[in-house]
């Protein structure tokens, strides 16, 4: 179905994106909300699997429960309150082209197989930590997701750590905008641009640092964390990265 320029732009205004009528195509302005969307939802199970932190880690349980239906339900509880009520078991009565539909639903998928591949680990008895962590899901699930979509997704930061991660040209230029001290740290303020003459659309959400995220970037500078990385010596409130997509526009 042709989208009407209306629907669009009514779309548009509803997430919040792309507000100026003579500078949004309506496919342009509904390949961004997509794109907003799925970095929502990789967020989404970025916070599932750190809300589990401690029964992933448990050293004295076995069997956890940790499934990838147990996964699911709590990502689509998260994802409803971060997207403002999207069902994601209820894609149909969404305002979104079907194409966003199966990303979304492609994701989810992903997501769900790494916890599924993950079980055995999972359920360690007398292990805690696992290497099972919000930024490895995130990894493991988005290089599922980009190597079966035209579609890439990735997380990022100036100071990553996993060379995959490492940001091109237009993810360094956001990224710098996103560590501005004066950028707004609530709120899942998207960047987005159209990007390779015209062919497509990128889009960056930030994430911040936590107290929950220094135990591993935080300091002291240079020391060891539990995954074995240098700590990068963060502080609370700090540009920690971003997840970054990048669509390709339909003509
Ligand atoms: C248990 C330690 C640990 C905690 C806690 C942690 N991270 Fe990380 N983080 C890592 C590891 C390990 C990687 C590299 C993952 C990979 O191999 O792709 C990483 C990677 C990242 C990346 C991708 C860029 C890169 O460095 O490769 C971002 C962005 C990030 N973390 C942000 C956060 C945020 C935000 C939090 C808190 C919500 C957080 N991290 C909490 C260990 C941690």
């Amino acid at each position: 179905m042709k989208p009407s320029p209306f629907r669009a732009l009514c779309l548009a205004v509803l997430v919040g994106i792309c507000m100026n009528r003579d500078v949004c195509s309506a496919s342009q302005a509904e390949t961004e909300v997509v794109a907003r969307l799925l970095a929502l939802l990789l967020s989404s199970g970025r916070v599932v699997l750190a809300h589990n932190q401690p029964l992933i880690n448990d050293a004295t349980k076995g069997e956890k429960g940790f499934t990838a239906a147990a996964f699911e339900a709590q990502v689509v509880e998260e994802f409803k309150k971060r997207s403002g009520g999207i069902d994601l078991r209820q894609l149909d009565a969404v305002m979104i082209p079907d194409k966003g539909k199966s990303l979304l639903q492609a994701l989810l998928a992903a997501g769900q197989e790494v916890i599924d591949g993950k079980q055995a680990i999972i359920n360690e008895r007398f292990l805690g930590y696992k290497n099972v962590i919000p930024a490895t899901w995130g990894t493991w699930t988005s290089q599922k997701f980009s190597q079966r979509n035209h579609v890439l997704l990735k997380q990022t930061a100036l100071d990553y750590r996993n060379p995959n991660n490492a940001p091109d040209e237009f993810e360094t230029r956001i990224l710098r905008k996103f560590a501005a001290p004066d950028y707004p740290r609530e709120g899942q303020q998207v960047l987005s641009e159209v990007t390779n003459g015209g062919k497509t659309l990128r889009l960056m959400l930030p994430l911040y640092h936590k107290k929950d995220c220094l135990v591993c970037h935080g300091t002291p500078k240079g020391e060891i964390d539990i995954s074995g990385y240098r700590k990068e010596g963060h502080r609370e409130g700090e540009a920690a990265g971003a997840i970054s997509v990048a669509i390709p526009l339909s003509e």
